[in-house]
Formats: structure tokens, sequence, C-alpha cells
């Protein structure tokens, strides 16, 4: 069935793993997330951002999400990414999203505070549950100096602040992650004290941390065999994120993994059969690749096989 996150995360919580959060834009993606979710026994979350929804159209990818819930049996959180007004949270929840994620995190605290607040009080008058972020994450750095770091990763106690204030389900730290395959120019570096000192404030609540792609070595080197250019990505290491669900992180959200497997494939077939332009023979190995990748972090990453 289509679910909220919230007894997912209380689960997850207590047995100190994660649920995969999974950015989904075509038909192609969602089947291969959710055939892995399906041969691990692992619930999940499907998450739209903006550019999706321009992309495919909501209606499609509502559709699509309601497909995979009848066809897979899991238990299934449609989310809305980034969702930057309460204009934009408010279509989702009246299209029957289960959890959107209210991004006030460019605005003062106050702000955020407020804007939050708002999208709690209707999501939660219809039974939908609420992400926000506190914290920022673009453009961080490894070589952040430490009066940088207090600027813009979460503050512990603004965090404790911000959860009792507005009553939102789960929370979106910036502890030194960030967006897209280049998330470190040295050695890749996660504020963990920072997070400790969250967890330690916030018991028994669910962290979540975007910008959270290993950035696989072995689908950066396909895309660059196969006339891509992407040098220098660097996601973060698997070792950090299964640390992190160690302290309160409950959603793990990837998206450039997905991308990245994708690309992979279709540039590796492509490549293999110049006479192919059939695009079922190059978008089913992108499928098996996006499934094979889900199943490896489900497994391996975030330890939510196994758990419905
Ligand atoms: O948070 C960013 C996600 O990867 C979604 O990206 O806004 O390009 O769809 P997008
Ligand atoms: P990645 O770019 O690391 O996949 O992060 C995705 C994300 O945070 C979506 O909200
Ligand atoms: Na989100
Ligand atoms: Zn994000």
């Amino acid at each position: 069935p289509l679910v909220t996150s919230k007894e997912l995360f209380t689960k997850a919580y207590a047995n100190k793993y994660a649920v995969g959060a999974f950015n989904v834009n075509n038909m192609e993606i969602i089947q291969g997330i959710v055939s892995a979710a399906k041969t691990e026994n692992a619930p999940l979350i499907l998450q739209v951002s903006a550019g999706a929804r321009k992309y495919a159209s909501p209606i499609y990818l509502r559709k699509l999400v309601e497909a995979a819930v009848e066809d897979s049996n899991l238990p299934i959180v449609l989310h809305l990414d980034h969702g930057e007004s309460f204009d934009i949270c408010k279509q989702c929840i009246d299209d029957g999203f289960t959890s959107v994620m209210i991004d006030a995190s460019h605005h003062s605290f106050e702000e955020n505070i407020s804007i939050t607040k708002k999208v709690v009080e209707y999501a939660h008058s219809k039974g939908v549950v609420v992400e926000a972020e506190l914290g920022r994450l673009a453009g961080v750095e490894d070589d952040v100096q430490v009066s940088e770091k207090d600027a813009i990763y979460t503050n512990p106690e603004q965090a404790a602040e911000f959860v009792q204030k507005t009553g939102v389900d789960s929370l979106a730290i910036a502890i030194g992650t960030s967006h897209g395959a280049y998330k470190f120019k040295g050695e890749p570096n996660l504020d963990f004290e920072r997070l400790q000192e969250i967890a330690k404030l916030l018991p028994n609540f669910p962290l979540v941390l975007h910008g959270a792609s290993t950035v696989l070595p072995e689908f950066l080197e396909l895309c660059n065999q196969y006339g891509g250019d992407i040098p220098g990505a660097q996601g973060v290491p698997e070792e950090m994120i299964r640390k992190a669900t160690q302290f309160g992180v409950c959603k793990v959200n990837i998206d450039t993994d997905l991308r990245l497997a994708m690309t992979a494939a279709v540039r590796k077939e492509l490549f293999a059969d110049p006479k192919n332009f059939d695009p079922r023979k190059y978008l089913a190995p992108a499928r098996t690749a996006i499934e094979e990748m889900v199943r490896h972090k489900i497994v391996n990453v975030l330890g939510s096989d196994n758990r419905i």
C-alpha cells in the first residue's frame, strides 16, 4: 500500500537502519528501484522533485507510483522532495502524496519555522507527514573552516527548537553532504560530532541525510570509458552512510547514483551495438543496472533488507 513514513521511521530508528529515498523521473527508474526492494523485502520511499514533476508531469509520476504499489504490494511512501513553498506542498498533499518536504532552509530561522509550521498544520489535518530542512547543503566541501561550519551546518540547539516549534515529523540536516556528483575535493569528511549532538537533543526523532549518493566508481568508469566526461566525481563513502544510520538517520536520499547507473548502462549499450535504435534494448539494461545498484544499497549500505 501507499503509506506514510511514520511507522517505517519508528522501526528504522529502533533498529538503526535507514529507508532508501530514491528520486524518480520515469518508468524504468521506478521499475528498477521497486524490483530491487521487492527482491530484498525492503520498505521504500519514492520521491519526486519539482524538476521531476515538470519533466514527466505530475499525473504520470503519480500513476506510475500507484502502479508500482499495486504491482509490488510493498509499503511505499510517495514523497515530495524539496518542496519550496506551502502551495506546492498543498498541491501534492491534495494529489495523494503521503509525505512532503518543505525546504525553507534558505530563509531565516524564524521564517523557516513559520513556513514549516503552516505546512505541518495542513499536512497533519490530511494524515500526511512532513520533512523540513535546517542548515545548508549546497557548495559544502571538506575544507570548510570551523567558523563557517557553524554558519551553514545544522546547529544542534536550533534543530531541537525547530522540531519542538514546528511539530515536523523528520528533519534534514547539514553535516557536510551536498547534492550531485562532486561532493568533496579532497578527503571526504562529515561532521559526525554534530550529528551525534543533534541526535542526543532529539531522541527518537528521525533525521534525514540529503546528498547521500556514494558515486559508485564502476559507473563513473563506464561513463568515462564510453564517451562520457565526468572527471573527479566523488560521493560519500559507504562506511559514512552506514555510520550515519547508527545516529538517528532514518532516511537516506539518493538521486545521483541512479543517474550514473542509468547513464553508464545506456552509454555502454549504444557503444556495443551501433545499429541498435530500439529504446527498449538500451533502457532494459539501464533498468537492470538501477535494480542491481539499489539492491546493493539496501543490503550493504542502508540495512533495510527484510524489514517488512
Ligand atoms: O535534490 C536534488 C535532487 O537530486 C533532485 O534533482 O531537482 O534536478 O530533479 P532535480
Ligand atoms: P544525491 O545528489 O547525493 O543523490 O542527493 C539526492 C538528494 O538529496 C535528493 O533530495
Ligand atoms: Na526529501
Ligand atoms: Zn536533497
